[in-house]
This record gives C-alpha cells, sequence and structure tokens, in this order.
C-alpha cells in the first residue's frame, strides 16, 4: 500500500444552493442543492502519512497553513484515521488556485481533494457516493466536487449514510460561467457562523426551505431541457432568495456588498439588452455569472468595465475530482 496519494479537485458553484444545517456535527443540510462544477481554480493536495511524526503538518500553498486551517484538515483526518483503524499521523501539502476564504467555494475543492487523497492514503477503498460522504464532512459543498459537470447532494433522511452527491443524468447543457472577483479578502463571517444564525434566527428561513424545494424540482426539469434561460432565472432567484434569509437574520448576515450590486445591475441590464446572462452570489461578495459560452467574453467586458481592477474569469463545466500522479511504494 503507499502512504502517499495526490488528488486533484475543483471548485463548484451552486445553482439551487445549500444554506442550513440540519445537523452540525455530520454536515447534514436542510434542503438539497444542485451545482455545477468548475474547469478552473483546482486544488492540488498530496497527503503523505507519517507513522512517525506526533502530530500532523499541513501547508497551504508551500508556507504553513493557517492554525484554523489546519485543525479542521487535522479533525477531518480524524475521520479518516477512525475509517482506517489508524494510521498515524500525515503531512498535507495543499495548492490552491483560487484566493482561500473568499466565497470562491475553495472549501468545496480542497476538502474534496483531501477526501480523496486521504482516502487512498490511508488504504480506504471507497467508491464516489462514499467519497462524497466522506468529503461532506470537511465542508458541506465539498460533497458535490466529487464529482463533475452538474452534482445533486441529497439532505436525505438526516443519518450519515443518506446524505451524499451524485451526478445529474442526462444533461448536455454547457454553459459558461464568468467569475467577477469583487473581493478576495477573507469574509468577516464564515458560512459555517452564517448558516447557523440564520437557521436560528432569520424569520424567513423556513420559507426558503419551502421555496428551495421547488427551485431543485424546476431546476432538474430546466436542465434536462437543456434551457439555459429557465436555469439561469431559477438559480438567481434562488441565490437571491438564500441572500434574503441572510440579510433578515439577526443580527443581519451581509455578503452583498456594493460592487456585488453594480455587477447584479450590469447583469440585468446585459438581459434587457438582449443577452440570456444570470448572476449567482454565495457567501461573499463575487457575482458569478451564468451565460451562454459564445457571450462569455463579452460578459466578462462587460463586468470589468463595470468595476475596472477587478479579476474576472470564465469557467466551463469542469470533472470530478480524481487521483493523480500516484506513488507506488
Ligand atoms: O460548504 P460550505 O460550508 O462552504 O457552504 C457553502 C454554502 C454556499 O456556497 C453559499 C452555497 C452552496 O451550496 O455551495
Amino acid at each position: 500500500m503507499s502512504d502517499r496519494a495526490t488528488a486533484v479537485a475543483h471548485p463548484n458553484i451552486a445553482l439551487v444552493k445549500y444554506w442550513g444545517k440540519r445537523d452540525d456535527e455530520l454536515i447534514i443540510p436542510r434542503t438539497d442543492s444542485l451545482s455545477m462544477t468548475l474547469d478552473i481554480f483546482p486544488t492540488v493536495t498530496t497527503v503523505t502519512r507519517d507513522p512517525a511524526a506526533r502530530a500532523d503538518t499541513v501547508v497551504l500553498n508551500g508556507a504553513a497553513a493557517p492554525d484554523d486551517m489546519a485543525r479542521r484538515v487535522s479533525r477531518f483526518l480524524d475521520l479518516v484515521r477512525g475509517l482506517a483503524g489508524g494510521g498515524g499521523h500525515a503531512y498535507v501539502d495543499t495548492r490552491n488556485t483560487v484566493p482561500t476564504g473568499a466565497g470562491l467555494a475553495s472549501s468545496a475543492s480542497g476538502m474534496a481533494a483531501l477526501a480523496v487523497a486521504a482516502a487512498r492514503a490511508y488504504g480506504l477503498d471507497l467508491d464516489e457516493r462514499a467519497l462524497s460522504r466522506l468529503a461532506r464532512r470537511g465542508s458541506g459543498s465539498a460533497s458535490r466536487s466529487i464529482f463533475g459537470r452538474f452534482a445533486v447532494w441529497h439532505a436525505g433522511d438526516g443519518s450519515d449514510a443518506g446524505s451524499y452527491a451524485e451526478p445529474v443524468p442526462g444533461v448536455t447543457l454547457d454553459p459558461a460561467l464568468v467569475v467577477a472577483m469583487v473581493d478576495t479578502g477573507v469574509k468577516a463571517v464564515s458560512s459555517r457562523e452564517a448558516m447557523r444564525r440564520t437557521v436560528a434566527t432569520s424569520p424567513l428561513y423556513d420559507a426558503w426551505v419551502q421555496s428551495s424545494a421547488a427551485d431543485l424540482a424546476e431546476m432538474q426539469v430546466a436542465l434536462a431541457r437543456g434551457d439555459l434561460a429557465a436555469v439561469g432565472e431559477i438559480a438567481e432567484r434562488n441565490a437571491l432568495g438564500m441572500h434574503a434569509t441572510m440579510l433578515a437574520a439577526r443580527p443581519a448576515v451581509r455578503y452583498i456588498s456594493a460592487g456585488s450590486l453594480a455587477l447584479l445591475d450590469r447583469v440585468a441590464q446585459l438581459r434587457q439588452d438582449g443577452t440570456p446572462a444570470y448572476a449567482t452570489m454565495d457567501a461573499g461578495p463575487n457575482v458569478k455569472v451564468l451565460c451562454d459560452p459564445a457571450d462569455a467574453e463579452g460578459v466578462a467586458g462587460v463586468l470589468r468595465a463595470a468595476a475596472p481592477g477587478i479579476r474576472v474569469a470564465i469557467a466551463h463545466c469542469g470533472p470530478g475530482a480524481r487521483l493523480v500522479n500516484e506513488d507506488a511504494s
């Protein structure tokens, strides 16, 4: 058995969002969610078991990882060690090409890559569903990055076994997602804390749970039909609804900034001018715009002109998490 494995995973952006946990410890969501895995901003993670080490070591982009991240990785490895019946500490080297902690899904790619690499390094033989459940324990959205293209994550029956992601079959739609990085600083409130606060205090939360179920059903029909306009409309209203529940939390969780609003205005204007483009936002001020690949460069140009100096990247559907460069030692 090799004690070292490297995996690559890409971020995913939810078109029907996950916002709120039913079980904080197991990371079981209140609602199903559906996402598109991207082909940009991969995370590459190598896990090397070192039974002689007295603690795990976590390196992010060549430097010691911040304490909170190192603790999170170590807690995740405890889960893997529990499943493997031991195996000792590990050296984890992770390279992220996306700004960490800025609402750009770095936790999804990061935890998916870690799950795949750690499972192999500790000798676990897990199928994709089991890997999805394992990645979920690191970060909920990571359950979806195990799969490429479009994935749906089931809330299930509240049990660990019942909550996993799987591919959405039969989707031929190949949209572009233009990512506008309004602000890449680390967010003030973590998604974990923001979710907890929203579920506990937002008077809009129950309505969100109900409308989200309807959005998911309609999204699946729209995807099966290959109807970009319907997919985009559902994604945009779902994202704005999620942000509305947060704004109603006490105290409010406000990720939408003035910069985000300016871009949301531009996206609405694009539509009025005849370009099908639809916005979505996650736990941060960045705006992602779903559009036809043929329009992506034009949309990116409009967003750059609206907010000079910001970074804008164009993504398409990307692959699921996978092992790379396995050492056979
Ligand atoms: O998995 P987390 O804890 O990073 O939460 C992600 C939540 C959103 O990105 C806002 C929505 C989603 O479904 O990815």
